[in-house]
């Protein structure tokens, strides 16, 4: 029929390859600009890589859409995750890809057996995929946070009812220190 509209095409989510990293350096790049390294949340992902299971991709055909990646941290004695960053193409948001994305990151996280996800951002938009507002001051960041914008997810019962206390790094895969002499 002429004139007929062509169906749009469907995104695919699919695990990050080592490919994908220098467009998702620059979409978060784009997306948050150079103040993104004074943020809290990066003091907890210095040094530290994504988890590799949990990082996804948002692809249409062929072309790269968004991504979402994870970072192990401990809060208190508990690992959990911090979700972020989330990032899709400027012209190419309200259309699903955000929540895809999402979804398909907490889906893998259950699956590996996590317990919780915390982050820092907007509770009317994260509260789509279940986040929601944690009493304020119950995970001490180490620096400057919006207490209010501090939200959690539990993937198992009560998973969030007793974390609490200082977050930080779960682990540190690339030690670097200001002299450049390693951290031995
Ligand atoms: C936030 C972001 C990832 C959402 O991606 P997206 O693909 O547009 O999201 P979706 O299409 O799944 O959802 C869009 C819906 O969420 C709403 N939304 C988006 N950001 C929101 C926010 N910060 N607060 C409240 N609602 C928000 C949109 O208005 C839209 O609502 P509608 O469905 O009623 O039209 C995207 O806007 C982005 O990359 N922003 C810049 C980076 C950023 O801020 N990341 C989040 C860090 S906290």
């Amino acid at each position: 029929m002429a004139g007929a509209v062509k169906e749009a095409v469907r995104w695919e989510i699919r695990h990050e390859r080592p490919g994908d990293a220098p467009l998702v350096d620059a979409l978060n790049a784009a997306s948050f600009g150079p103040g993104r390294y004074a943020k809290s949340a990066y003091r907890l992902r210095e040094g530290v890589h994504a988890v590799a299971e949990l990082s996804f991709v948002a692809v249409e055909a062929g072309a790269f859409r968004g991504s979402v990646r994870f970072w192990p941290v401990i809060v208190g004695a508990e690992k959990v995750l911090l979700l972020g960053p989330l990032a899709v193409q400027s012209d190419l948001r309200g259309r699903g890809i955000g929540i895809a994305l999402m979804n398909k990151g907490i889906e893998a996280a259950k699956a590996a057996g996590y317990g919780a996800i915390i982050l820092v951002g907007d509770e009317p938009y994260y509260a789509r995929v279940g986040f929601a507002k944690l009493p304020p001051g119950r995970i001490a960041f180490p620096g400057p946070v919006d207490r209010a914008r501090v939200l959690g997810l539990s993937l198992k019962p009560d998973a969030l009812a007793n974390l609490s206390g200082n977050i930080r790094r779960a682990e540190i895969d690339d030690p670097v220190c200001a002299d450049g002499a390693g951290l031995g």
